[in-house]
C-alpha cells in the first residue's frame, strides 16, 4: 500500500513537472527541444537580444575592449551575435551544456560576418572547462534557473573571471527594452512564472556564502512597465588583488624592457641614427 502511494506521488510529480515546463523554460536536451527553443529565440524573443547587448556593452565599456567574453547557456547564440556586432575586438564563446545548438549558431555567426570571433564549447556551468582568470566578462540570460547547484556554478564563474572581470547573469529583459515590446512578448507566450523577490533572496544568499561582496541585484522597472516582468539580473566583479596588480606590473615592465632593448632607428645605410632606449617607445625596430 505504502509502495503504491509513493509510486502515485512520483507519477503525479513527473506529470506536473512535465506540464509546468514550456518550450522556453524547460531544460532543453533533445534535438527537438533545441529546434523549438531556436524558433522561440528567433521569433518571440528576437527583439530582446540587441537591447540586452547594447546594455552590456555600454554598462561595461566593452566597445573597444580586447579579450574573451563567455555567454554561459547561450543556446542559439543570438546574444553573442549582437555582442559581436557591438564589440569590434572581443572573442565570444558560446558555452552550453547542449551542443545541439552549435552547428546552427556557428552558421548564423558566419552569415552575420562574425564567424571568426566566435567559438562554441560544450560546458556545464557547474564544471566550467576554462582555466582560472580567463575571461573579461561572463554573461548569461535565461539559463541559471536550470543549474542544479547554483552555488557551485557561481563559484566556477568567479574562478574563470579575470581579476577585474565582471559577471552579468540573469533572466528576462534589460531595462532599455521598450515597454510595449516587453508587454507583447509576455502576453504572447506562456511566459515564465517565478517569484522575482524569492530569486533575489536566493542569489543574495549565494553571494554571501561565496563571500562575494562586490555584487548588485538588478530588477529592471522602466517607467510604464507596471505589471510586466522584466526579470532579474545579478552583477558581480572579481576584485584585482595586490598579488594580481604586482604580477601585471611585472608583466608590463618586462614587456617594456624587451621593447626598449630593441628600439633603434636606422638610416638607409644601416647606421643607427637614434637610440631610443632612454625614451618612450615611439616606433617599432627598423622603422625610420
Ligand atoms: C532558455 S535557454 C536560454 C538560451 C539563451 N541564453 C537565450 O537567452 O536565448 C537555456 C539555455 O541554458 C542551457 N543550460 C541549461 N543548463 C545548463 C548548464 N548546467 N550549463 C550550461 N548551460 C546550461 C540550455 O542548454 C539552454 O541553451
Amino acid at each position: 500500500m505504502r509502495f503504491r502511494i509513493s509510486t502515485a506521488i512520483l507519477l503525479w510529480w513527473c506529470i506536473a513537472r512535465h506540464l509546468c515546463l514550456s518550450a522556453s523554460e524547460s531544460s532543453i536536451n533533445t534535438s527537438e527541444d533545441t529546434l523549438n527553443f531556436w524558433r522561440v529565440a528567433n521569433t518571440r524573443l528576437l527583439p530582446v537580444y540587441a537591447p540586452l547587448a547594447e546594455h552590456i556593452v555600454t554598462e561595461y565599456n566593452l566597445a573597444e575592449k580586447k579579450g574573451i567574453g563567455i555567454d554561459l547557456g547561450s543556446g542559439p547564440g543570438n546574444l553573442i551575435i549582437e555582442l559581436c556586432k557591438k564589440t569590434q575586438r572581443m572573442q565570444w564563446i558560446n558555452a552550453d551544456i547542449n551542443p545541439n545548438f552549435f552547428p546552427l549558431f556557428l552558421k548564423e555567426a558566419e552569415e552575420a560576418g562574425v564567424g571568426h570571433r566566435v567559438s562554441a564549447v560544450h560546458a556545464d556551468a557547474q564544471v566550467l572547462p576554462f582555466e582560472n582568470d580567463y575571461a573579461e566578462i561572463i554573461v548569461s540570460r535565461g539559463s541559471f534557473q536550470f543549474w542544479d547547484d547554483k552555488k557551485l556554478a557561481f563559484s566556477e564563474i568567479y574562478r574563470v573571471l579575470k581579476p577585474g572581470g565582471i559577471a552579468f547573469i540573469g533572466r528576462g529583459f534589460s531595462e532599455n527594452l521598450p515597454v510595449e515590446i516587453a508587454r507583447k512578448i509576455r502576453n504572447q507566450g506562456k511566459g515564465p512564472k517565478y517569484d522575482v523577490a524569492k530569486t533575489a533572496n536566493e542569489l543574495q544568499e549565494i553571494m554571501q556564502v561565496l563571500e562575494i561582496n562586490d555584487y548588485r541585484i538588478l530588477i529592471p522597472k522602466p517607467p510604464g512597465s507596471e505589471g510586466v516582468n522584466y526579470g532579474i539580473w545579478l552583477e558581480f566583479r572579481k576584485p584585482v588583488t595586490k598579488k594580481h596588480r604586482l604580477n601585471n606590473l611585472k608583466k608590463e615592465a618586462s614587456k617594456n624592457s624587451y621593447r626598449e632593448k630593441n628600439v633603434y632607428l636606422y638610416a638607409s645605410d644601416n647606421t643607427v641614427v637614434r637610440d631610443t632606449r632612454s625614451h618612450d617607445v615611439i616606433a617599432e625596430p627598423m622603422l625610420v
